[in-house]
């Protein structure tokens, strides 16, 4: 494939000092070649409702819609998530949810690849696994392996951003390259 892969990333943290959003701007920076990745932030979706939703209508919030179309445009995602009680943070599950609903949802069949921060020692994986019946549901296909936890997060990082762990450098590396891998295949 000669043209140029789009992949979409999204922290799942809205703070300004986010280990999620370090890592994820880490990962942009250890992209395979023949790849960009448009970073997306999720910070004005609305709270989902139903009555809101109303896509034969054109009518959802004009921010749903603009999440929606950046979505579309990907040929993959890239979440980079905390950890809240053991499970998916409720910011980014409600733009999921969002971008999840109808027929042409851009998530449906699409290709992702999943990591986390955390402070903590169990590096997200509880998050990772709350994730699996997501992507079942819109038949996304995850990039399994390898897998990125990044434990202890709060001493991985430079001041400035850059990740310190070169171990865990190699594995996004890797995993990036996996998922474009993937992406050529599935299209
Ligand atoms: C509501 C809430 C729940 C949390 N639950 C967990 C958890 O289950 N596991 C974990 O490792 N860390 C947990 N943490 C700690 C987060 O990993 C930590 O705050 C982390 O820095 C958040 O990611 P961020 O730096 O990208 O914002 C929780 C934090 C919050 C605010």
């Amino acid at each position: 494939m000669s043209r140029e892969l789009n992949f979409v990333g999204i922290s799942g943290s809205l703070r300004k000092g986010s280990l999620n959003t370090m890592l994820l701007n880490a990962a942009a920076k250890l992209l395979p070649e023949g790849v960009h990745m448009t970073l997306v932030s999720i910070k004005d979706i609305p709270l989902y409702n139903g009555d809101l939703d109303l896509p034969e209508t054109t009518e959802r919030p004009e921010e749903v819609e603009i999440f929606r179309k950046a979505l579309a445009k990907a040929d993959a995602l890239v979440l980079v998530s905390p950890e809240y009680n053991y499970s998916i943070p409720g910011v980014l599950k409600n733009a999921i949810d969002w971008a999840s609903r109808g027929d042409d949802s851009p998530l449906l069949n699409k290709a992702v690849a999943l990591m986390g921060a955390t402070p903590g020692m169990w590096g997200t994986v509880r998050m990772q696994t709350a994730f699996h019946p997501v992507f079942q549901f819109l038949n996304m296909t995850p990039v399994q392996k390898p897998e990125v936890l990044l434990a202890k997060a709060n001493t991985k990082f430079a001041e400035d951003g850059k990740l310190l762990d070169e171990f865990a450098a190699e594995l996004i590396r890797k995993k990036l390259l996996a998922l474009k891998d993937l992406c050529i295949k599935l299209q």
